[in-house]
């Protein structure tokens, strides 16, 4: 059926569209892909996922490019990254060829809910992975689903793309523990944040900014989204631990790189914020989202502002040039307007 949409209005929410794509494994093997119009899955109430939190999920874009070409970005990269989080629940996880055949053949079914070129919008396909046999004891899951869903997309908050955003530091809850599971897209991980992350919301501040989980000194990112500064001619982002691996970020590093910027890869403590030119937080729903300032406070919900860190014009909230730059070549790229050096989409 062709859906009625305001291409230009989509924000990020969700829609049910045509189909989305299902493979069981059991018995050591993956089932063939089903498509179904069907979104509701059956389940035991007994299900590891529904007990014991054994979910990891992905996100990713299909684009239609400039030239009418249907663009998905790095889906390798995404399926590797499944394969990490699903492995670390010790769990059976699809392997790349599967991952990328389902996110193919969901677009496809889909492929009326692709907006088009010119509105900066696409279709953000939702792989899953959970655990479905019934158990009583703690234990990782034998039976596992993995469900493929997409759905048209515009900017994450609904406001124009690289709109500012003020964020709040959070002193008072972590999103990760020090040697956990930061470093995984766990389900898990955003049950664990999603507090912290509606009260910074409710005080006023668009982006919540967690610090290392060990010591609190240094950053690691934002709740769905890493860090990325600019410093002069540098590319400054977090190494740690308990940070998500962001595929925007590894991309746009290779942008920066490219465009000549030093990248560097390290522990920021948070008092470097101060010599910070440009701040973003970077993911795939919005590439970039530009950062203007960043409160510290000592407790979200009723602690004091200690300091504030102003990225940029403070009349004028706007995102900083180089960052402008490299979010559009990896726009670019993904629209098909760029040429795509590094070979990093596929095209159906
Ligand atoms: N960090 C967290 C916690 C996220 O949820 C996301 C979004 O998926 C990212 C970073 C950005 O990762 P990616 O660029 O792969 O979407
Ligand atoms: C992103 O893709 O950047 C996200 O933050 C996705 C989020 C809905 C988990």
């Amino acid at each position: 059926m062709k859906p009625e949409l305001d291409w230009s209005n989509l924000a990020f929410k969700h829609r049910t569209t045509n189909a989305m794509v299902v493979s069981r494994y059991k018995d050591g093997v993956w089932s063939t892909p089903e498509v179904t119009d069907n979104f509701n899955v059956e389940l035991n109430a007994y299900a590891g996922v529904l007990h014991y939190g054994s979910s990891c999920f992905e996100g990713l874009k299909a684009f239609r490019g400039a030239d009418g070409k249907v663009r998905i970005f790095r889906p390798d990269e995404n399926a590797a990254r499944m394969r990490r989080s699903g492995s670390h629940l010790d769990m059976a996880v699809p392997d790349e060829q599967l991952f990328i055949d389902m996110c193919i053949e969901c677009v496809k079914q889909n492929i009326d809910y692709l907006p088009p070129y010119g509105y900066n919008a696409s279709l953000y396909i939702r792989p899953l992975l959970f655990g479905c046999n019934p158990q009583l004891g703690i234990a990782s899951s034998t039976e596992v689903t993995f469900a493929v869903m997409c759905g048209p997309v515009g900017t994450y908050s609904g406001a124009g793309s690289l709109t500012p955003k003020t964020a709040v530091i959070s002193r008072d809850y972590d999103r990760a523990a020090p040697f956990g599971t930061g470093q995984f897209k766990l389900s898990a991980n955003y049950a664990t944040s999603l507090h912290a992350y509606n009260l910074a919301h409710k005080i006023g501040y668009g982006e919540l900014l967690f610090l290392d989980p060990a010591t609190h000194s240094k950053i690691d990112e934002f709740g769905s989204s890493n860090f990325l500064a600019i410093k002069g001619s540098s590319y400054v982002t977090p190494l740690s631990d308990s940070v998500l691996p962001s595929i925007t970020n590894k991309s746009l590093q290779s942008v920066a790189s490219d465009m000549g910027l030093t990248v560097e890869k390290r522990p920021i403590l948070v008092e470097e914020l101060a010599s910070f030119d440009e701040v973003n937080a970077c993911g795939t729903a919005v590439v970039i989202t530009p950062i203007c300032r960043i409160d510290d406070k000592s407790a979200l919900k009723d602690g004091q502002v200690t300091r504030s860190f102003v990225f940029g014009d403070p009349e004028h909230p706007a995102c900083g040039e180089i960052s402008h730059k490299m979010y559009d070549i990896l726009r670019g790229i993904q629209d098909g307007t760029v040429a795509d050096t590094h070979n990093w989409c596929i095209i159906l």
